[in-house]
C-alpha cells in the first residue's frame, strides 16, 4: 500500500479524496493508493474519516512512508515552501497550482530532478484536459511552432453569455459569479493573469527554457462591449480571450482579446470550456478539448498523475527542465505581427489612406467605422493610427 497525503481540502483537495475513496486503482498504479493525511487549517468534525485530518504540515513531512503528496492548496505561499520542502525530503508532488508552477516552475523542477522524485502538474493547465502530458511525451518527436488557447473558463463564459444572449459585460460577469464560475474578485480570470500563467507553463514545456509569465503582455476583457461583439459578428468573428505563442527565431506570446474568425476551431469553444491548438512541424494542427476547471475535471488530472508517481515507484523518474530563457528572448510586441479591428470616428476615405484593402463593417454604431486591417506589425499599426481617432481596437486571430 501506497500512503498519500493531500494539502488543502478545498474544492480540488476533496474531489482527489473522493476519486481515491470511491475507485480501486491498484491495477493502473500497481499498488494500493491510500489517502493517510489531508492538511487543512479547518475542522472537519462530520467527514467519515475525521482522524486523517491534521493542522500540522510536519505530520506529512516527517512520516517517511507518506510517498506522494498532492498539493491543491493553490496560491504561492505556503504552497511553495511546503512543495520545495516535500521534494527536497524525496517526495513526489502533483499539483494543480499553475500559480506556483509558472513562479517557481524550474527551482522545483531541479530539486525534484536531484532527488529523482516527480513533481507533475497536468491539473495546473486546461483543468482535466489531458495537455502537460501530450506536449512532454506524445508531441515530442515534434517541434512545437505554434500554440493557440482558451485557457480560461470563467472568460469564456462571460463572452459566450455576450455573444449568445446580448448580456453586457457587467451582467455576463454577476451571471459568472451566480453560477460559481467566477470568484467574488474576479481579476486574476477577467484581467488575464490566470490564463497568462498557464501560457507560460504551456510554452515553457514546448520550447524548453523557462517563459516567465511577466514576460508575456498580457490584457483582459473588462473592456469588451456589446458594440465589439456586433462588430466581430458582422465581420464574420467571435471574441475570445487567446493565449497565442509562437517560437520562430525568438518566442512570441501574448494573452488578449481577440476577433477569432468563425472558421478557425476555437471559435466553437463556448461556455465554461476551455481549448488549446498545438502546432507541431510533423503532426500538424491538433486541438485539445473539454472542461478546463471544476471538482472533478481537475481532481481528475491530479489524480492520474498521482497514479503517474506510484506506478514507477522504483523507477529513473522522467524529468522535465526549464532551463533559464537567455536575456532577449521574447519578441517584442511591437515587432508581433496580426490583422487588427479598429473603430473610430474619421471617415472612410481617411482609413482608406493610411490602410490598404480595409475590410469595413458600418451601421453598427453611430457616427463610428469598425475596419479590419491586413497583417502588419503592432509597432506599424500604432504608428498609423496616429493621426485617427481611434475608440478602440482588437487584434485579429485568423482561420
Ligand atoms: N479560474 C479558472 C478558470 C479556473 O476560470 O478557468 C481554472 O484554472
Amino acid at each position: 500500500m501506497v500512503k498519500v497525503a493531500i494539502l488543502g481540502y478545498g474544492t480540488v483537495g476533496s474531489g482527489v479524496y473522493e476519486i481515491i475513496h470511491d475507485n480501486d486503482f491498484t491495477e493502473q498504479a500497481l499498488n494500493p493508493i491510500k489517502i493517510t493525511h489531508i492538511l487543512d487549517i479547518r475542522d472537519f468534525p462530520e467527514h467519515p474519516e475525521k482522524d486523517i485530518f491534521t493542522k500540522n504540515f510536519d505530520d506529512i513531512l516527517n512520516d517517511d512512508e507518506v510517498y506522494c503528496v498532492a498539493e491543491t492548496m493553490g496560491g504561492l505561499h505556503p504552497a511553495y515552501e511546503f512543495t520545495k520542502s516535500l521534494l527536497e525530503k524525496g517526495k513526489n508532488v502533483v499539483t494543480s497550482n499553475k500559480e506556483l508552477v509558472a513562479t517557481y516552475g524550474p527551482e522545483l523542477l531541479a530539486i525534484a530532478k536531484d532527488k529523482n522524485v516527480n513533481y507533475l502538474f497536468e491539473a495546473s493547465v486546461g483543468g482535466g484536459i489531458p495537455i502537460i502530458k501530450p506536449m512532454c511525451s506524445s508531441l515530442m518527436s515534434n517541434k512545437i511552432d505554434k500554440i493557440v488557447g482558451i485557457l480560461n473558463g470563467t472568460t469564456n463564459f462571460i463572452l459566450t453569455e455576450m455573444i449568445n444572449k446580448n448580456k453586457d459585460f457587467d451582467e455576463a460577469l454577476k451571471n459568472a459569479q451566480e453560477n460559481g464560475y467566477a470568484e467574488r474578485n474576479p481579476s486574476a480570470d477577467i484581467e488575464g493573469h490566470d490564463a497568462c500563467r498557464k501560457l507560460a507553463i504551456l510554452s515553457s514545456i514546448a520550447w524548453g527554457n523557462f517563459v516567465d509569465y511577466r514576460d508575456i503582455v498580457t490584457e483582459g476583457i473588462t473592456a469588451i462591449s456589446l458594440e465589439d461583439v456586433k462588430y466581430a459578428d458582422k465581420l464574420g468573428y467571435v471574441i475570445k480571450l487567446i493565449g497565442f505563442a509562437e517560437k520562430k527565431q525568438k518566442i512570441f506570446a501574448r494573452v488578449s482579446p481577440m476577433f477569432v474568425s468563425k472558421k478557425y476551431p476555437l471559435a466553437g469553444v463556448e461556455s465554461v470550456f476551455n481549448a488549446i491548438v498545438v502546432k507541431g512541424n510533423y503532426l500538424g494542427t491538433s486541438m485539445f478539448y473539454g472542461r478546463g476547471a471544476g471538482k472533478f475535471p481537475t481532481a481528475s488530472a491530479v489524480v492520474a498523475d498521482i497514479i503517474e508517481s506510484v506506478r514507477h515507484i522504483n523507477a529513473k523518474k522522467a524529468y522535465i527542465e526549464w532551463k533559464p530563457s537567455e536575456p532577449g528572448y521574447m519578441l517584442d510586441i511591437n515587432e508581433s505581427v496580426c490583422k487588427y479591428f479598429v473603430k473610430c470616428t474619421n471617415s472612410r476615405e481617411q482609413i482608406d489612406s493610411l490602410f490598404d484593402n480595409a475590410e469595413f463593417a458600418d451601421g453598427v454604431v453611430e457616427n463610428e467605422t469598425g475596419f479590419i486591417t491586413t497583417q502588419m506589425t503592432e509597432g506599424d499599426f500604432k504608428e498609423k493610427i496616429k493621426s485617427l481617432n481611434v475608440t478602440g481596437f482588437i487584434r485579429v486571430l485568423e482561420a
